[in-house]
């Protein structure tokens, strides 16, 4: 099946650090669910549809927000983030018309706790599904966890800083930075932090299969890595015909 292709407009690009940035785009209205993901794409030079490169992206933007934002890195080698970073207000870009991905609330069983742990740009869908509605209905708190390399990678704060204040203890945030100590911040992996007890103490709840839903985003090394830390205490894989505790989504 060919791809239907929307036309967008970057409104504005945030640029983060030296590798980080963010796109906010005007387009037609899409239907997804917080948590999903669409292809966006640049044309080469050439302007020839046949060229077009696309990447995946999540939604940042809860579904009702008609402005789009997108959270990315700049993969030095890689051929579309390097591209996209240097877009300005004004510049063209494309969205593919079909959103998708299983990241979603609606595959997830209830639990009294929802853990979101994500390594850097895999924060982004969870700031989605925050902004919507969903899981304050469904869950008692929600532990947001970010794990990134540096402290200034500690991305969104201003706007996890006013959700909590909206939310109060429902929802707690933990950072983690690997490479350097950071005041405030676990120090090293979100699977050491799971095994050795860390993130259950900062976050002040408790990780475990009887009220624990768990859902993993980014680094596929972390997805393996935090998936079997938390094997070790009895949470699985989530699967809609043998339900389990843990939801995830690789982004490479
Ligand atoms: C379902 C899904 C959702 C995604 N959502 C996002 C998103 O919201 N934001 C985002 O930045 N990327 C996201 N990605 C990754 C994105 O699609 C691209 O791979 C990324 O933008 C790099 O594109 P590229 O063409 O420059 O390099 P690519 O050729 O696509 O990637 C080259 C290499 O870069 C590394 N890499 C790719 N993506 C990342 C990343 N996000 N963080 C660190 N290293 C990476 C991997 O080692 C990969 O093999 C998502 C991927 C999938 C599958
Ligand atoms: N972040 C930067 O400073 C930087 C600068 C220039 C370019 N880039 C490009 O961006 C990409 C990397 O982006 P990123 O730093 O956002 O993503 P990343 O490499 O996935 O790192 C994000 C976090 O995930 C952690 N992690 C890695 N493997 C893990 C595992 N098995 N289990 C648990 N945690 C794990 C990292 O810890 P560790 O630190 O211990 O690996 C880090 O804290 C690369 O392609 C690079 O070329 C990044």
């Amino acid at each position: 099946m060919t791809t239907k292709w929307l036309d967008g407009r970057v409104i504005e690009n945030r640029q983060w650090t030296d590798t980080l940035f963010s796109l906010r785009v005007e387009a037609p209205r899409l239907e997804f669910q917080a948590g999903q993901f669409v292809r966006i794409a640049l044309d080469t030079v050439t302007g020839d549809e046949g060229s077009r490169v696309a990447r995946a992206f999540s939604f940042v933007n809860p579904p009702e927000d008609p402005v789009l934002e997108f959270y990315g890195v700049i993969v030095p080698e890689g051929p579309l983030s390097p591209r996209l970073a240097r877009l300005r207000a004004g510049d063209a870009l494309h969205i593919a018309s079909n959103p998708a991905g299983f990241l979603v609330l609606r595959e997830v069983p209830d639990a009294r706790t929802l853990w979101l742990l994500s390594t850097g740009t895999g924060i982004a869908p969870f700031l989605s599904i925050l902004r919507s509605e969903a899981p304050w209905q469904r869950f008692r708190e929600v532990v947001l966890v970010h794990a990134v390399r540096h402290a200034r990678e500690l991305t969104y704060r201003d706007m996890i800083s006013s959700l909590q204040k909206q939310r109060g203890p429902a929802l707690r945030y933990v950072s983690v930075v690997s490479r350097e100590a950071a005041p405030g911040s676990l120090a090293g992996r979100i699977p050491a932090a799971i095994g050795d007890g860390r993130l259950e103490a900062t976050a002040g709840t408790r990780l475990a299969a009887e009220t624990s839903q768990v859902l993993l985003c980014g680094n596929p090394d972390m997805l393996k890595d935090a998936g079997a830390a938390l094997a070790g205490r009895g949470l699985r894989k989530h699967r809609r015909r043998a339900p389990g505790h843990v939801t995830t989504e690789s982004f490479w």
